[in-house]
């Protein structure tokens, strides 16, 4: 048995898993996922190899934007079910060697927080200054900053001629970092849910809350005139120091996991971010996601094999081994990965299992979004009202404002929307894809019958066999040292549609090869030859061997077809 070298940190070498509440599981039968669902499923998750789950907001809230807009940080919101029944799912999940990571939104809050209540009611008092609130100046707003889900991130206040900030939704209040009053209390309430035994956070939004003082205009991008509020977020600097003092406040005292959603940092800054004292345990690597994304879905470009091999390896060596990135292929706000990263015509389960194997193998924590276990796909909805999300409503409507029809825009919404990665997860082929027994809140994907959990669970050739595999691979405690914390580097970088590197430690080399296409293609694989230890076809090396018409005592690079989709984990010997 090989030795295993002690974890700097306890959560370096896991497995994540990300749940999207409403849609998870529904266990009381109402129609709406809920943390009954999610106790009932802990089981499964433990079965798949699971280690962190991140649960996206269970707080109360309207639900305007899902739970991203809370009303009281220190409740579950009643859909969802009670603080006992959290502290049940926190029990349970320990007695699982499994741990609790809640979200953390905190750039924001609801407008129906007690807070903003009585900010309105007295914009010039003590709550007032949570908020950023301003008046008019010759008449025109403090600054013409476009906020995520549209229009000016001014909201006049009712009966005054008072305006406040809201970088998301008229309905997300932005706090003010400003105030240390604010801050106080944000640390308390994170000390209160780590005191209750969660296992640390996930931080929304969290470079928002340092904004560029004083407000002022940037050259406006559209005919709106206004400006992406991205712009003003490239001059904010001093985030930092609001994120060190938080650390200091809070996570610090409880050794607790943080991962930040960090979307425009610097290279220079990785090291601030995730190194050995960052700011952040790890934060997650939106390098696929940007990929050929541009202002507006209209221009937003096909993403091709090669722009994701480049992204995905791009900020591989970006970090190094400063800290760990969190790797994802989608999450809540994004379209399904399989449909984002593979052609529509290749989609099928080969493909499904490539595009896992290229991404779960790099160094940081692989994170798994429910349902993406069992190759979930996006989903079409027959008309815009069918979409339940604010940011798909305001795209659909800038789709068409900018002159594209419905049918077009409706394309699009299938191709970007959130709500793809958001409709319930498919349990079975039965009714309601075994989501709910009550009626649904959101509908399921029609191709249920085709992907669902049921039918994957005992064949062993299934997408979801190949993620337990996967894992398995991951922690046999052979690998889990070098995949953990081997070194990172490209192999054949240059070979189209090829997606292949290498994980290394000292003594040990760990080749990960895709042959991301439909087409058979050539490689090499160098020095000596190795054991399969993954696959997605089913070839032993001998038969790979043999097929090449090699022989199989050659003790230098031999080179290998791959067939369409092929992927290989190799240990080199
Ligand atoms: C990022 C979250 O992931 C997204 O779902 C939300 O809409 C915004 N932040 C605002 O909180
Ligand atoms: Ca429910």
């Amino acid at each position: 048995m090989e030795e295993i070298v002690t974890k700097k940190k306890w959560w370096m070498g896991k497995v994540a898993y990300q749940i999207w509440p409403k849609s998870f599981a529904d266990g009381n039968g109402d129609g709406i996922g809920d943390l009954y669902g999610i106790i009932d499923k802990l089981d499964y998750l433990k079965q798949l190899g699971v280690d962190i789950i991140w649960i996206s907001p269970l707080y109360r809230s309207p639900l305007v934007d899902q739970g991203y807009d809370i009303s009281d940080y220190y409740d579950i919101n009643p859909l969802f079910g009670d603080l006992d029944t959290m502290d049940r799912l926190i029990a349970e999940a320990k007695k699982r060697n499994i741990y609790i990571v809640m979200d953390l939104v905190v750039n924001h809050c609801s407008d129906e927080h007690e807070w903003f209540k009585k900010a309105m009611a007295d914009p010039d008092g003590e709550y007032g200054r949570y908020f950023y609130i301003a008046e008019k100046k010759d008449g025109k707003l403090p600054c013409n900053w476009r906020s995520y889900f549209g229009g000016s991130v001014w909201e006049p206040i009712p009966g005054t001629d008072k305006y406040y900030l809201h970088s998301f939704h008229k309905k997300q209040p932005d706090l003010n970092w400003e105030n240390p009053k604010l801050r106080k209390e944000i640390y308390k309430m994170i000390n209160w849910w780590l005191d209750r035994g969660i296992a640390g956070f996930r931080l929304d939004a969290i470079i928002n809350i340092k904004k560029k003082l004083p407000f002022k205009d940037y050259e406006p991008d559209r005919d709106d005139g206004l400006a992406n509020i991205g712009k003003m977020l490239e001059e904010a600097e001093g985030v930092g120091e609001y994120l060190e003092e938080m650390k200091h406040e809070t996570f610090e005292k409880y050794d607790a996991f943080t991962v930040g959603e960090v979307f425009n940092d610097k290279e220079s800054e990785i090291a601030e971010y995730i190194g050995e004292n960052g700011h952040f345990s790890s934060k997650f690597d939106f390098g696929p996601e940007l990929c050929g994304k541009k202002a507006d879905w209209m221009d937003h470009e096909k993403v091709t094999a090669e722009m994701y091999k480049e992204a995905i390896f791009e900020s591989q060596a970006r970090t190094g081994s400063i800290g760990f990135l969190s790797n994802i292929i989608e999450n809540h706000d994004e379209p399904r990965g399989v449909s984002r990263f593979i052609p529509a015509e290749d989609l099928c389960d080969t493909s499904k299992k490539a595009l896992a194997c290229a991404y779960f193998f790099l160094r940081g924590i692989p994170f798994i979004y429910q349902g993406q276990e069992i190759g979930m796909e996006n989903c079409r909805f027959d008309s815009i009202d069918e979409y339940d999300d604010i940011s798909t409503k305001e795209e659909y409507r800038v789709c068409l404002e900018m002159g594209c029809d419905e049918k077009k825009a409706l394309e699009l919404a299938y191709t970007f929307s959130r709500d793809n990665a958001r409709t319930p997860v498919q349990w079975t082929g039965g009714s309601n894809a075994g989501f709910t027994t009550g009626t649904l809140w959101m509908k399921v994907n029609p191709d249920y019958k085709r992907i669902n959990l049921e039918s994957q669970r005992d064949n062993k050739d299934s997408v979801y066999n190949f993620y337990k595999k996967m894992i398995s691979i991951y922690k046999e405690p052979k690998y889990h040292e070098i995949l953990t914390f081997g070194e990172f580097i490209p192999y054949k970088r240059n070979q189209k549609n090829l997606i292949s590197y290498f994980r290394q430690a000292e003594n040990k080399k760990i080749l990960v090869m895709v042959n991301f296409q439909k087409r058979p293609q050539c490689v090499e694989i160098p020095g000596m030859t190795g054991q399969i230890i993954l696959d997605n076809t089913d070839r032993s090396m001998t038969d790979i061997i043999k097929a090449a018409g090699i022989d199989e005592n050659r003790k230098n690079g031999i080179n290998i077809e791959l067939t369409g989709y092929e992927a290989l984990v190799i240990e080199l010997i």
